[in-house]
């Protein structure tokens, strides 16, 4: 619990680094990866010290984001677990978006959009890391025949696309629901803010802090 009476506490100072060490490199990784794709991005490279740079930089930044998301895994998996009730909460979807939501299923610290949000990018960011892996030159790409090396470039392309797509889903719902975003940043968020969107959670919490 805060020690403010209308905050609670939603991540740690360990979760809150660890969340944003993931989305810088995530970024990063994208300049860098859209600048190496199309011509049209190449003024990217200016970000990291030219084209030389940004080539032999970004699989080391990719490197630390997918080591830095494992722990993100490891934090979050217990609570991204999807129930009978989160997909009872999904059916209603067009009365929640319209705020005309009744007698629902309670949520608790994540919805459903978070957890698919969660679990699609356990599939995605892997993929990214080992089809990053097989066209590395010149460390790795050397132990794959040419073949298994076009489709990782394949793979590669298409999976970061679709990283890019849900991260862009993600800001825009965190900036949507008002008051999340100080959550991943203070690490606190109102009561108000918990009883509304996460009323389960904040039952629980409730009873582990006597509050
Ligand atoms: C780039 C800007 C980003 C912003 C502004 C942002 C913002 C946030 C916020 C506010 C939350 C807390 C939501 C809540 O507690 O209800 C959150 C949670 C989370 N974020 Fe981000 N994020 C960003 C990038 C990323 C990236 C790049 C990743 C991973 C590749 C990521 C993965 C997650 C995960 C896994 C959670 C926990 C939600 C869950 O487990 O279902 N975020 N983010």
């Amino acid at each position: 619990m805060s020690n403010k009476t209308n905050l609670v506490a939603r991540y740690s100072a360990s979760e809150r680094i660890n969340h944003w060490l993931v989305a810088i490199t995530f970024v990063m990784l994208a300049f860098s990866g859209l600048a190496l794709f199309h011509p049209a991005f190449f003024f990217l490279t200016n970000l990291f010290g030219g084209g030389s740079w940004t080539r032999i930089l970004h699989p080391f930044i990719g490197v630390v984001m997918f080591v830095s998301f494992l722990g993100l895994i490891a934090k979050f998996i217990g609570q991204n677990h999807i129930t009978k009730a989160d997909l009872e909460w999904q059916k209603h979807l067009g009365d929640i978006m319209a705020n005309k939501a009744k007698n629902l299923p309670e949520i608790g610290k994540y919805n459903i959009g978070q957890k698919y949000l969660f679990w699609s990018l356990v599939v995605i960011i892997p993929l990214l890391m080992l089809s990053g892996f097989i066209i590395w030159r010149p460390y790795f790409a050397l132990y794959f025949p040419v073949d298994i090396i076009r489709v990782a470039v394949l793979v590669h392309a298409v999976a970061a696309f679709l990283a890019i797509m849900t991260i862009i889903v993600h800001v825009y719902a965190a900036i949507w629901t008002k008051g999340s975003i100080r959550a991943m940043t203070r690490g606190t968020v109102t009561t108000a803010w918990a009883r509304h969107h996460h009323p389960a959670w904040y039952k629980e919490i409730s009873r582990e802090n006597k509050l």
